[in-house]
């Protein structure tokens, strides 16, 4: 069994880039190679953008590379919300926005030839409980009353659960994110586009309405058009998302089970805690991934239940099996749920960003990479004003903004007042704990041979103090979801920067 490692890396293995290592001039910079970032880099190039997209560590190797890549239009319980709160137009555009991206997506497979195990699924939320079963009728009724899927109110799935009731989404789709990407690199290199892996964004200035990205290679490019694709967006002024987005974390399972596997469709609950349910071809065969149970990005909770409780229900599900592998990884939400995509803020032209996906970012990538690209054409997109990423609507959503500011607060200031009463000698081997030097906090984990790694436990984006992550090694923010290793070394946005490290001697 593979721990904290990813099936589809390990799938199939993606070309490597070099460095930036020279100042360069390019039409369009993108930031951030995911699957968003090679999406619009796709579209640019193709219609003949000289462009350049630059990715931290390697591409896909983030949260698209530990997706579970349902292709889907069908976002959880969702359109009855969108259409209370929004309106039956805006629902009807979200939900026609999502199924032109499923197209798109065939499209690009058929016509530029990429093998990357697409397939057509049905794709259901079910239930196993009495009192969610109001909650899937009223969804199936507005989705019937938008119109533009096939979608049916069923009692019975092809998963051994018994199920209160379902909503099936029909025509959905699935594939391999590592070999689509693939497929679209090949086509960016073809097209002239340029990618660098292991460059980071540290800085960027505007002189003249070009944008210089300062890279930690301490090289530059020059671009008259910025977009970021980080995820979780890096810059944080004038675009305030830090007040506008927290991320969870997502474990998932990969298994083989001893008998034949007899379902077909994609699936996931309605009821909490989230299980999604699919599968995905492992050697031209089945095998099964399981999702869920979601908490946020550095919440203080003991995470090492959560695999065990996605083996307990798989075992429910499905009897005796293999455990292949198991990894998690985070998405941004927004305060009202909907990504933000297009201009970054009223404030800065030509700058442009894709996030908060909310986990449905397989379809979503698509239409940030038309809206944006759209937008560097001066064309209008159909769909740019759902997504709008400078509305301030979300924050009329006071409950999910008290939320992140209380937790915010406490990480910023309250928590910083906190002491600890624990000293290096109390950390156990293979343990992580924030100790006491005289009146200074440090970070410290020991490996399992009592190699001590000392760092500053403070977020190098906003300031908030770390928690520590025992399932992962990792540092954890929970104010907006950076992620550190046990180093320092900043993994997931919006941090940029390492941690400070100490040194004993
Ligand atoms: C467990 C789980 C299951 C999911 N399953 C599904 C699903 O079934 N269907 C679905 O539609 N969606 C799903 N999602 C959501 C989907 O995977 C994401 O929304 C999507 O992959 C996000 O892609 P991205 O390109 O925006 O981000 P990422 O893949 O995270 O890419 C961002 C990239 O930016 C890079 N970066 C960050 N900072 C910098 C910097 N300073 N300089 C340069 N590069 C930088 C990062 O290294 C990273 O590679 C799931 C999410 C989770 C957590
Ligand atoms: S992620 Fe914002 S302060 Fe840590």
């Amino acid at each position: 069994m593979q721990k904290n490692n990813s099936f589809w890396l390990n799938s199939f293995k993606l070309n490597n880039f070099n460095k930036l290592d020279k100042n360069i001039d390019v039409d369009i910079c993108i930031v951030g190679g995911g699957i968003t970032g090679i999406t619009t880099t796709y579209y640019l190039s193709k219609q003949g953008y000289k462009v350049a997209l630059i990715e931290k560590d390697t591409l896909m190797s983030k949260t698209s590379g530990h997706t579970t890549a349902k292709i889907t239009s069908q976002h959880g319980i969702f359109y009855k919300y969108l259409f209370d709160c929004q309106g039956k137009e805006f629902a009807y555009k979200y939900l026609e926005a999502n199924e032109k991206a499923i197209n798109n997506i065939k499209n690009i497979i058929e016509t530029e030839n990429i093998e990357c195990d697409f397939e057509r699924k049905n794709a259901y939320v079910f239930t196993e409980k009495i009192n969610e079963v109001q909650k899937i009728k009223e969804e199936a009724h507005t989705v019937k009353k938008l119109g533009l899927v096939d979608c049916e109110l069923v009692n019975k799935i092809d998963l051994p659960i018994n199920i209160e009731s379902a909503i099936e989404f029909k025509n959905q789709a699935q594939f391999n994110p590592i070999k689509y990407s693939n497929g679209l690199i090949s086509k960016i290199i073809e097209n002239n586009g340029m990618i660098f892996e292991n460059t980071k964004f540290e800085d960027y200035e505007k002189n003249n309405e070009i944008f210089k990205v300062i890279t930690n290679k301490k090289y530059s490019i020059n671009s008259k058009y910025l977009i970021l694709t980080t995820r979780y967006p890096i810059i944080n002024f004038p675009g305030y998302y830090f007040l506008k987005m927290y991320q969870e974390i997502s474990y998932v399972i990969a298994i083989k089970p001893k008998n034949t596997i007899k379902f077909d469709g994609m699936y996931i609950n309605s009821e909490k805690p989230t299980v999604s349910i699919k599968t995905a071809k492992y050697n031209n065969e089945d095998i099964v991934l399981i999702a869920g149970y979601n908490n946020k990005t550095g919440e203080d909770i003991d995470l090492r239940y959560k695999y065990e409780e996605l083996k307990k229900k798989a075992k429910e599900i499905f009897g005796e099996f293999e455990l292949l592998y198991e990894w998690n990884t985070e998405d941004c939400i927004t305060l009202d749920k909907i990504p933000y995509i297009g201009d970054f803020s009223n404030f800065s032209n030509n700058l442009f960003v894709a996030t908060g996906f909310e986990k449905w970012g397989m379809t979503t990538s698509n239409i940030s990479a038309n809206i944006i690209t759209d937008k560097i054409n001066n064309k209008t997109n159909k769909y740019e004003n759902i997504f709008k990423a400078t509305r301030l609507e979300a924050i009329k959503n006071h409950q999910e903004l008290n939320n992140m500011i209380k937790q915010s607060i406490k990480s910023l200031v309250i928590d910083k007042f906190k002491n600890y009463t624990d000293v290096i000698d109390n950390v156990k081997n293979n343990e992580g704990k924030i100790v006491m030097f005289g009146d200074v906090k440090v970070g410290i984990y020991k490996d399992p041979d009592g190699n001590v790694y000392a760092v500053k436990p403070f977020c190098t984006h906003l300031g908030c103090e770390l928690t520590w992550n025992d399932l992962n090694k990792t540092w954890d923010c929970p104010c907006h979801g950076s992620r550190f290793e046990y180093t320092g070394k900043s993994i997931y946005s919006p941090s940029i920067k390492n941690l400070e490290n100490y040194n004993f001697e």
